[in-house]
């Protein structure tokens, strides 16, 4: 299945302010995002895409066949010598993961289908799930599944991961779906292994310190203008965004000191735009990303 985007229109239209300008997606996926801006944009426009992904760099190179268009791989908080080499007129921020990633069991990242235990965006660079979970500590483990998955139950799986490997490494998807399920009864919709799974890849991907590094970066790499677009697709990351920007977002009291220089460095364009109800009930994904818009003072 191709990866949805979410909020493309809305995105686009706070990005592209200048259709001859320079643009830079620092999370390319399978480029719905970077096709459109393509599309739109004039022939003496250019595009810049970056991935950690290694297929997602391929699709762009096979799939894109445009000389406005450039795509590298890299992690996007590892990318100075792109940022010093280009000002750009916006730059997209689309987080988290592709369904890409959750359609090929091979990469590890569905508790659905069976494949090596592995999670990383980025094959080339890392530990993978599997080496983390079997190296760990018990309290490593449930202090993750806790923070990054809001798991409740966190300590009783971190538990039976831990006796489970006392006999046995775990190498596959299904069978940490299975130690999960040997503690966590399915109620309602939502199956008892999505949060550790998100935990864990939150985790081996080191994802919110990356988000963080980037966002300390973009004001260098846009001009005076410039646009960054934000899309969050889960509360920790939208909180990282909130509080990095949070003194262009809200009136605060002068005696709060959360980077006070950010507030002579942008102005918010637009503090929070989610996907109309049309978008959430054509893909159900969408239903809890949060698109934020800042401009370079
Ligand atoms: C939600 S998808 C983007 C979808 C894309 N907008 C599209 O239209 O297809 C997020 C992408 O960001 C990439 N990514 C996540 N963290 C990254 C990082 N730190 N550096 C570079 N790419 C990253 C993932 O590999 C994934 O392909």
């Amino acid at each position: 299945m191709l990866h949805v985007p979410v909020l493309l229109e809305e995105s686009l239209d706070f990005l592209l302010h200048d259709l001859s300008g320079t643009y830079l997606d620092l999370t390319f996926g399978r480029g719905s995002h970077s096709q459109e801006i393509l599309n739109r944009m004039s022939s003496d426009g250019s595009l810049h895409a970056v991935d950690r992904d290694l297929e997602a760099v391929s699709y762009g190179k096979d799939n894109i066949k445009d000389s406005r268009f450039n795509i590298y791989h890299a992690n996007y908080s590892e990318i100075d010598s792109l940022f010093t080499k280009h000002q750009f007129d916006g730059i997209l921020l689309d987080l988290g993961t592709c369904s890409t990633h959750l359609d090929d069991p091979i990469r590890g990242f569905s508790f659905q289908s069976d494949g090596p235990l592995d999670m990383r965006m980025d094959t080339s660079s890392g530990i993978r799930a599997s080496e983390w979970l079997n190296s760990a500590s018990e309290k490593e483990i449930s202090d993750i599944l806790y923070k990054y998955g809001d798991e409740r139950a966190s300590r009783k799986i971190a538990k039976a991961i831990v006796q489970f490997r006392s006999i046995r490494s775990i190498e596959t998807t299904i069978e940490l779906t299975n130690i999960i399920e040997t503690v966590l009864k399915r109620t309602g919709k939502i199956h008892p292994a999505t949060k550790t799974f998100q935990a864990i890849r939150i985790h081996v991907n080191n994802e919110l310190h990356h988000l963080k590094i980037v966002l300390s970066k973009l004001h260098n790499a846009l001009k005076v203008g410039g646009v960054a677009v934000i899309i969050s697709f889960h509360s920790l990351e939208d909180r990282i965004v909130k509080n990095f920007f949070k003194p262009v977002i809200e009136e605060l009291p002068k005696d709060i000191p959360i980077n006070p220089s950010i507030k002579e460095t942008y102005s918010c364009i637009k503090k929070k735009i989610k996907p109309s109800k049309n978008e959430i009930k054509i893909n159900p994904r969408s239903r809890s990303a949060v698109m934020r818009v800042f401009s370079k003072l």
